[in-house]
């Protein structure tokens, strides 16, 4: 299992610190949370913080957009060259014409879903997507408790994957976000989650490294 450590849960006023807190032999990616305050409550930060975080790194960026009209807002970031750019399925009513536009930069499409989005909605878009996220709590703040029907929406998941890989040749990355921690990375790993982002479990501490290798079972 990769992770995805969320900066959004490290010292905001010493980003350099914070990055440079994260080896790439541990961190696979570095989460981008991007709130706009309208989509979710809460305002993080935005193209230009996350521009500036990427001159201070070479881990590969994975961008979660967790805003309204993000047909705007995926313009922004392609120029950032991440691994991925996830937006929401509840954010917008044309994901496929979004997906085939991040795909045509050259990057990653991932669309997110809520706790309370029903799985199945991703059978109709499943071939125009190179990652699923499954969001394990509700969008909008780190350090919050990971929802306990996720499990059965990851196995739902999976098994919606594997009968739709068969028949399409294609096999989406799964990415799970919220609420991840030592007690519950083990069954991750188990249900074959590919990335898992943690905030608080990896930044709340003085060695994040340390705490990576716990969620990868090292
Ligand atoms: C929640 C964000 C998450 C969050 C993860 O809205 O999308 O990425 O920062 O933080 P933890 O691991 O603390 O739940
Ligand atoms: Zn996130």
């Amino acid at each position: 299992m990769k992770i995805s450590p969320s900066i959004l849960a490290a010292n905001l006023t010493k980003l350099s610190e914070s990055l440079g807190k994260l080896d790439i032999n541990a961190a696979d990616f570095i989460h981008l949370d991007i709130m706009d305050g309208h989509f979710v409550p809460p305002i993080t930060f935005g193209e230009q913080i996350s521009a500036a975080i990427k001159k201070e790194t070479t881990i590969a960026l994975d961008v979660h957009l967790m805003t309204s009209n993000p047909e705007a807002e995926v313009l922004k970031y392609i120029p950032l060259e991440p691994h991925n750019i996830t937006f929401h399925y509840e954010a917008t009513k044309f994901p496929v014409r979004l997906a085939e536009q991040i795909r045509k930069s050259g990057i990653k499409p991932g669309i997110a879903l809520n706790p309370s989005t029903p799985i199945a909605v991703i059978k109709d878009i499943y071939t125009f997507f190179d990652l699923f996220l499954i969001m394990t709590v509700e969008p909008g703040y780190y350090g919050q408790s990971f929802l306990p029907n996720s499990l059965a929406r990851i196995a739902e998941f999976n098994e919606l994957r594997k009968s739709l890989s068969e028949k399409t040749d294609h096999f989406p990355l799964l990415e799970v976000d919220g609420g991840v921690n030592a007690d519950n990375a083990v069954m991750l790993r188990e249900a074959q989650v590919d990335i898992a982002v943690a905030g608080s479990f990896v930044f709340k501490s003085d060695d994040p490294c340390a705490q990576i290798e716990i969620l990868k079972g090292k």
